[in-house]
């Protein structure tokens, strides 16, 4: 799921159900309108699969626990529900902790994605990776905590971000220590491998948590000592990894889903790139939510840490190629403008954006998020043609304590754009801030769904 600042608390039906302002009936009557054309079917059985519910401590899912994934289960059970074959292939746009591509190859079937965050492509990249000697892995970490015991000088460089000091304190000389020790290993996927590991236990072992829109760091948090807990990682990536899963064809693209062109890919992939461009029949994914989480400032730990971004203007510019599902970016005086979507427009004019944390800037974001989603159906459509199948896992969003389904306005952008019947499964309730929680509680729009379009 995409991301959930105050998106995670699931509203029981018992509670007291509040008089809709005319906004939200307003709203309201246009939703079930559109339901008319695209049915809505509850589909619970996917509550604990579109969140990390459960599936958390899966092989792989468990590497990283990116809080805006799904479960790996779940693209394996669709694709068999979908009947693919082993020629076909299922494309993500938005990879970040590759449970697609894991799906995927649990299914037998190929897996192409993109994901514009360095380092979440380097997670799917190590996790598909299917040429490891897992007995040679166990050898060489031993080998990195015997050279970090020695403690040889440290020669390689601090990162310039300016918060490296206070994330780590006491544990930054055994950080760097271990740090020049993975980049020494001269074979690239070895080094890879250890150095995913270390990020995937950074934040853990830091002062600061994730937390909706940025870093936060919490008086009562102790952070995780280095060493065991880097241990237990490399334990269990090296134990999934020795499961000896049969690798299946899989191309991984570092790039902006809203941009990416065949001629991209093909630089990238040669044959199988064309493999890819002949057979892409699916994509399966889950975009960021329309809810302001701004995945370049939550991941900067990992980012700068693993030297994925040297400076702020790297930065700026990785911000800038996300797609608009936050505050930060800047839209260079396009703030407010029609979108391709009258239905969407009608609900846009209902919120009081004024009343909103982030007024017209908030407005912008939504105008923009839904011309970022077009643009990469757009491009998805001219991957898979007319008979392509597409899984979209969405969380609808509420501003000015006006509900927007943004699965039923994705329904009608990929209908206008060819493709075929367009359903939706609700899978859950979702909460919203506390704010809007009294207002909107028991709306049954804000929901997370997936909006399936078949041929
Ligand atoms: C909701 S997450 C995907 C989670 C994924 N389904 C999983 O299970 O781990 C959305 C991802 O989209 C990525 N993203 C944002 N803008 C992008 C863009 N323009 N192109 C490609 N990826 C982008 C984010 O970095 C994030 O990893």
């Amino acid at each position: 799921m995409g991301g959930s600042p105050g998106y995670h608390m699931v509203i029981t039906r018992q509670q007291a159900v509040p008089k809709p302002s005319s906004a939200v009936r307003k709203a309201n009557e246009l939703y079930a309108e559109l339901e008319k054309t695209f049915p809505v079917v509850d589909a619970s059985f996917y509550k604990d699969l579109v969140c990390p519910k459960n599936w958390k401590d899966h092989p792989y899912d468990r590497w990283f626990k990116l809080k805006e994934g799904y479960s790996s289960y779940m693209v394996e059970h669709l694709l068999k529900e979908f009947k693919a074959r082993p020629t076909d292939w299922v494309l993500d746009p938005f990879l970040g902790s590759g449970s697609t591509l894991v799906g995927a190859r649990n299914a037998r079937v190929k897996g192409a994605g993109f994901e514009v965050n360095p380092f979440l492509a380097r997670l799917s990249k190590v996790k598909m990776h299917g040429d490891y000697d897992a007995r040679a892995l166990r050898a060489r970490v031993d080998a990195l905590f015997q050279a970090v015991a020695e403690r040889r000088p440290i020669k390689i460089r601090m990162p310039a971000l300016t918060i490296t000091e206070k994330l780590f304190r006491e544990q930054l000389d055994t950080l760097l220590r271990i740090k020049q020790d993975i980049w020494a290993e001269p074979d690239p996927h070895v080094r890879d491998f250890l150095a995913l590991g270390l990020g995937c236990i950074l934040e853990r072992c830091s002062y600061a948590r994730k937390d909706g829109n940025g870093l936060k760091y919490p008086k009562s948090k102790r952070p995780l000592p280095l060493v065991p807990t880097l241990e237990r990682q490399y334990g269990l990536m090296v134990d999934d990894v020795a499961r000896g899963i049969p690798s299946t064809d899989h191309l991984i693209v570092n790039a902006d889903s809203r941009r990416i062109q065949a001629k991209d890919i093909l630089r990238e992939g040669g044959d199988l790139a064309t493999d890819f461009l002949d057979h892409a029949r699916f994509a399966i994914f889950s975009p960021p939510y329309a809810n302001c989480f701004d995945y370049t400032e939550v991941y900067k730990i990992e980012l700068w840490m693993l030297d994925f971004i040297k400076d702020y203007p790297q930065l700026r510019t990785l911000r800038d190629s996300s797609v608009s599902s936050h505050l930060n970016k800047q839209y260079d005086g396009k703030e407010s403008f029609p979108s391709t979507l009258p239905d969407l427009d009608y609900v846009v004019d209902l919120i009081p954006w004024e009343d909103t944390w982030g007024k017209d800037k908030m407005k912008a974001m939504v105008l923009h998020y839904f011309e970022d989603l077009k643009a990469v159906f757009t491009r998805l459509h001219g991957f898979l043609g007319d008979g392509g199948t597409v899984v979209c896992i969405v969380g609808n969003s509420a501003y000015g304590n006006v509900p927007i389904a943004t699965d039923l306005f994705l329904a009608e952008y990929l209908r206008e754009i060819g493709f075929g019947k367009v359903a939706i499964r609700a899978a859950r309730i979702l909460g919203t801030s506390s704010q809007q929680q009294v207002v909107l509680r028991g709306n049954p729009y804000l929901r997370e769904s997936l909006v399936i379009a078949s041929p």
